[in-house]
């Protein structure tokens, strides 16, 4: 470890930041779709399982290489495998939060611009019409959605260069808890809506005849993508983490934070669909188009009332999207300060001129945006987990496996974990992530 390194204040930062990285565009947008689709809370305890099985192994196996090493990922790969081929996993694992960190701040830029436009004017002056092409004519625009993407990654790059102590974990301390609060504050509110039964229903009620195959895929595909795996983002945070903190539990918090906070969303979104007497759907449809229609409805009613609610949703939106958007911008900044020995502002200003190129081109161009989406969520992602586990089982010394699981045997408890946790990682964490691959190709 470089002897001036920073690390994060304690164990507790680590999971914020860690909890901030997983809570994002995904919990709020994907997730409760997925729930109501798949059979309620039958979904949900196949979700927890997957997360149990395959999420929390892939979690620790990047802890282990970034805390093991104290370096970001293609650093890290090269100390503990020089020469070799897998330090090309580390090549991965920067390009893949390089694009995704273009393409997230697109969306993060809608949900600023959704936030002005909330702020400024009302949604409920709109006709339901005029709503429905609000989003198509936003984003099929030019100077707006490159505008908003041009804020969206400079506050992120403000916060990033900042530094990890400065930086990210002031940032996920003062903004985490007022977004779980926020998002607290409007599930009691759409829960109180006339008619919101129905959305809680359709998260709720266990279904276990719909829990097919693809539903199966689904959980573990959501619940890595959730847990923000196979990037280079655990594994650059765990570097920051002290020899003292406990791997395990960590990745237990983040997991729980974050199965809470999704869980949270969809008891947001959900009833207040439903009580609008709208259809369900996922992506930024949901987020953009079918929850400003309910807050128009709202408008009539009560236009104050609906103001604020707009405000916090979007504002939600914007914290959740920036703490994730700054995990990948770091793995970025991080190989370039590390590898590179540049400062870390020449590569914050670096990471940004590429993200922001990366992201016009998706702003403007729906097939980058897609293309994009596509190669890191369902290429990079998985490819770069995969070789995490497969270097975690089959290639590193167990025995230096458990001691950092164990901080060297000063965790007792932990080693009946590390058993299970091994078994898992060398034999059936390669099958699980084998079938979210393919199941990204072949339709079931
Ligand atoms: N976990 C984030 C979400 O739920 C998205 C995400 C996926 C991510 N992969 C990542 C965030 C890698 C940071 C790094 O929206």
């Amino acid at each position: 470890m470089e002897p001036n390194r920073e690390i994060f204040g304690s164990n507790l930062m680590a999971i914020f930041a860690l909890a901030g990285s997983a809570i994002g565009l995904g919990n709020i947008w994907r997730f409760p779709y997925m729930v109501g689709q798949h059979g309620g809370a039958a979904f949900i305890i196949v979700y927890i399982l997957c997360t149990l099985v395959f999420s929390l192994p892939i979690f620790y196996c990047e802890s282990i290489i970034g805390r093991r090493t104290g370096r970001s990922s293609i650093g890290a790969m090269r100390q503990l495998a020089p020469g070799s081929r897998w330090t090309l996993i580390g090549v991965f694992t920067v390009l893949g939060p390089l694009m995704i960190t273009s393409f997230y701040s697109v969306v993060g830029g809608w949900s600023i611009a959704y936030l002005l436009r909330s702020c400024f004017s009302s949604f409920g002056a709109m006709s339901h019409e005029e709503i429905g092409s609000l989003f198509a004519n936003f984003t099929g625009s030019v100077w707006g959605p490159v505008l908003a993407h041009t804020a969206f990654l400079l506050i992120s790059a403000i916060i990033i260069s900042a530094g990890v102590r400065k930086g990210i974990e002031t940032f996920s301390k003062y903004s985490l808890p007022p977004l779980v609060v926020l998002m607290i504050l409007l599930m009691v509110y759409s829960i109180s809506l006339p008619g919101a039964h129905a959305g809680v229903e359709y998260m709720v009620k266990p279904d276990f005849s719909r829990l097919d195959a693809r539903a199966i895929a689904s959980a573990m595909g959501q619940s890595f993508f959730s847990l923000s795996l196979g990037m280079g983002t655990v594994l650059t945070y765990a570097s920051y983490m002290s020899k003292k903190d406990n791997i395990i539990s960590t990745g237990a918090w983040t997991a729980v934070f974050d199965l809470g906070f999704a869980l949270i969303a969809g008891f947001v979104v959900m009833p207040a669909v439903f009580a609008a007497g709208l259809e369900p759907q996922a992506g930024p449809g949901l987020v953009f188009e079918t929850l400003p229609f309910i807050f128009a409805d709202m408008g009539a009613a009560s236009p104050l009332l609906s103001k604020v609610v707009t405000v916090v949703f979007f504002l939600s939106v914007l914290i959740a999207a920036l703490t994730s958007e700054i995990s990948m911008y770091e793995v970025c900044t991080a190989y370039l300060v590390e590898e590179r020995k540049m400062s870390r502002r020449k590569a914050t200003v670096l990471v940004f001129v590429v993200a922001w190129s990366i992201g016009v081109a998706c702003a403007v161009l729906p097939k980058v945006f897609d293309f994009c989406d596509f190669v890191s969520s369902n290429v990079l992602m998985t490819l770069g987990a995969l070789a995490f586990s497969l270097f975690i089982g089959w290639r590193m010394k167990k025995a230096v496996v458990e001691a950092e699981l164990t901080n060297d045997g000063s965790l007792p408890g932990n080693r009946k974990v590390f058993k299970v946790f091994y078994f898992l990682t060398r034999y059936i964490v390669p099958v699980g992530i084998g079938i979210i691959f393919l199941s990204n190709f072949i339709t079931f």
